[in-house]
């Protein structure tokens, strides 16, 4: 079972598990409806973060995949106490083992809700025997690396926020890493990026040189993007408008420049593919319009 099953990793994850002759279902506070990105034998619950859980939907699961965050402002308590629930819900009805998709970006030090969200999980889903997933920025057709890629591929601007590298990871190794750590029962944290870093502008000159477009970058400090982001969002979140990208995504990356990753997943290829391959991966499914959103 993957919750956020709608959303850019929960699909992927699906999608794969259900290909390798897995059953897979899932939840999703949208309701019960057919998903596009979904084989239609993929069976989903309705089910918010917060909600009151039913045990009957955990009847014979073996493995839950904590996909769901809500991104919006003020969800730290929504996350922490929802994910909670879900987990104690799923293992008093019996549930061996659970995984938490956490990010990078949960440290002891985090400046965001969301790192502090991640980190907080973490130690529960550590503390009750689970799995945390900790994956670097993953280069896909969805979440903030996609929405970041489908922008540079259309754009002939771009401002790259400077001095910052962080850990990234292609969509096809983290679902790969994901199912090989599922499949030998393994809990514990697993940092899933490769050992080397990348940047914003080494991330536009692949897609430069995928594209053929020109693509002109020009490099601001990431503390001045972050402070006009928030000075925008004071706004934009009274309307109810959301950017595609939130400042909170560049403190953490600001601040993770402090804390570097550490060692990269085992399990991960040793000589992985190269960026340019994962972005031209990515800019391909960008092409054929299936951006993953939820
Ligand atoms: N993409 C990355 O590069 C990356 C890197 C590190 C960590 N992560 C983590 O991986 C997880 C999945 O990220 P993603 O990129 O796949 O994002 P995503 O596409 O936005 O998926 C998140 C899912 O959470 C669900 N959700 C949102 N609010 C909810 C609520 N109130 N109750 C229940 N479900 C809710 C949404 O599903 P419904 O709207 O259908 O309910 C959505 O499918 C997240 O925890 C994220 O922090 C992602």
């Amino acid at each position: 079972m993957i919750t956020g099953i709608r959303g850019f990793l929960g699909s992927a994850l699906a999608r794969s598990f259900f290909q390798e002759g897995d059953t897979v279902c899932g939840t999703s506070s949208k309701g019960t409806g057919p998903a596009s990105a979904l084989p239609s034998e993929i069976k989903i619950a309705r089910l918010a973060l917060g909600d009151v859980v039913s045990s009957r939907i955990f009847e014979e699961i073996d493995y839950v995949i904590h996909c769901a965050h809500d991104f919006s402002p003020g969800a730290f308590e929504h996350n922490v106490e929802g994910t909670r629930r879900i987990f104690e819900a799923a293992k008093s009805s019996g549930v061996p083992l659970q995984a938490f998709v956490s990010s990078y970006s949960a440290t002891p030090s985090s400046v965001t809700e969301y790192g502090r969200a991640k980190f907080e999980l973490e130690r529960f889903f550590e503390a009750n025997a689970g799995v945390v997933l900790k994956p670097g920025l993953v280069l896909g057709s969805g979440g903030l690396g996609g929405r970041m890629l489908n922008t540079m591929r259309k754009s002939w601007i771009f401002p790259i926020p400077s001095g910052v590298r962080f850990p990234y990871v292609g969509l096809k190794d983290f679902v790969r890493t994901v199912r090989k750590i599922a499949s030998t029962s393994q809990t514990g944290v697993h940092k899933i990026f490769y050992s080397d870093l990348t940047s914003f502008s080494e991330i536009a000159a692949a897609v430069k040189m995928d594209t053929g477009r020109p693509l002109f970058t020009i490099m601001v400090p990431v503390n001045t993007i972050s402070f006009g982001l928030s000075a925008a969002e004071c706004l934009l979140d009274r309307l109810r408008i959301r950017l595609p990208v939130r400042s909170d995504s560049f403190k953490s990356l600001e601040a993770n420049q402090l804390t570097p990753g550490g060692a990269n997943c085992g399990l991960l290829p040793t000589s992985h593919t190269t960026l340019q391959e994962v972005v031209s991966a990515a800019v391909r499914e960008l092409d054929h319009a299936v951006f993953i959103s939820s």
